[in-house]
């Protein structure tokens, strides 16, 4: 079978994660410093928070901005939950807008036209690794007077038109490092700050509410266990040393895929680079053409030995979302057109040639092409 996502993990990972657990320290120790300094210093980012997941590094991010219950937050309903959920634990409201079409990233647009009089923030989100347009939703927070936390967690490597690194252009952002992400700590995320005085409040805040000069057992806020363990941090040194070499495997995996699958009828593929904006391959999402089943799809792949899966459903039509906010079929049309026909296909740094070769090929068979 081959698999949807595998983590390229290799002597150097092993080296310094072994090193670690004979060090010690496994937590708190040297590692997590060292892998926030090299993380800023690779995205040219001074303050940078390590946490326990994306989603904790989200639910974090919030909170410094500012997130207050009863605020309306808006954001896209093309994303991973947890780009929703983050605002629902501060007792927000998410407030979804349709996307673009070609980038499946927020339109600004229809962001602007879901702004009310309770709304405090805004979450883009660079889905599949391509760069939002930041530009354009700077300006309209500026005009509104509205926070901004960029959900960054799939991100990683991307660069904007102007040259300037996905997660540093001053704003919250938040990376992940789940073990199908560009870079991988296992479990494991991070926050962009904007000031010392916000990492700080962050690094309290995941470790329990204890500023850095307390005593063990004081704590001078409300926090959480959102710390990232030494471990994750050796594992992520090591990644971080490859990757350029990872990002670069990605790349080209996306290219044998364009290769095989460009041109065939109905079929759309992810969009290509444009005006300068630079995607870092997470996934390789394919649109099937409209006629064709998807489910039964994804039980053909399976049949030839290939792992597919539905991805990413809206979150707006999620049976918790559903009864919860009372969303139905028809709100944003847009993003329910793509999630209906979006199928990710294997993809990693080491995927073969030859199973490129093989998923297309089953692709092109399976859907009749
Ligand atoms: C867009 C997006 N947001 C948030 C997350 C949450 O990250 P984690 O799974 O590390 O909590 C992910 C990761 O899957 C993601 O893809």
């Amino acid at each position: 079978m081959i698999p949807l996502a595998r983590p390229s993990v290799g002597e150097r990972e092993e080296e310094l994660v072994l090193e670690t657990l004979r060090s010690g320290r496994l937590a708190l120790g040297p590692r997590l410093p060292e892998f926030e300094e090299r993380l800023g210093a690779r995205l040219g980012a001074e303050h940078v928070s390590a946490v326990s997941s994306g989603t904790a590094g989200l639910h974090l991010a919030v909170r410094a901005a500012g997130i207050k219950p009863g605020d309306d937050v808006v954001t896209t309903p093309f994303s991973f939950v947890a780009s929703a959920n983050c605002l629902l634990y501060e007792g927000a409201r998410p407030v979804f807008c349709d996307i673009d079409p070609r980038t499946l990233n927020i339109s600004v647009e229809a962001a602007g036209d879901a702004l009310t009089e309770r709304t405090t923030g805004i979450v883009p989100v660079h889905i599949f690794g391509y760069p939002a347009d930041m530009a354009g939703i700077e300006l309209l927070s500026r005009d509104c007077g509205l926070w901004v936390v960029e959900d960054a967690c799939e991100a990683l490597g991307a660069v904007h038109a102007d040259g300037r690194p996905v997660g540093t252009r001053g704003n919250l952002s938040v990376f992940a490092f789940y073990p199908n992400k560009q870079l991988t700590t296992g479990e494991g995320g991070a926050v962009v700050a904007p000031s010392t005085a916000v990492k700080e409040r962050i690094d309290s805040e995941r470790n329990q509410g204890r500023a850095p000069d307390m005593g063990w057992l004081d704590h001078d806020r409300l926090g959480f266990n959102y710390r990232l363990d030494d471990l994750s941090c050796a594992l992520g040194l090591a990644q971080l040393e490859r990757l350029d070499e990872l990002l670069a495997a990605r790349a080209r995996v996306a290219a044998l895929y364009g290769e095989a699958l460009g041109g065939v009828e109905g079929l759309d593929l992810p969009c290509p680079d444009e005006g300068g904006d630079r995607r870092s391959w997470f996934v390789y999402v394919v649109q099937l053409p409209r006629e064709v089943d998807r489910d039964a799809s994804v039980t053909a792949m399976r049949e030839r030995g290939v792992d597919t899966k539905p991805y990413l459903p809206a979150i707006h039509l999620m049976s918790f979302y559903r009864e919860r906010f009372g969303h139905r079929e028809g709100e944003f049309p847009v993003c329910e057109g793509v999630a209906a026909r979006a199928l990710a296909l294997p993809f990693f740094p080491e995927l073969a040639d030859a199973d490129v070769e093989q998923v297309a090929e089953s692709l092109l068979a399976v859907i009749g092409r």
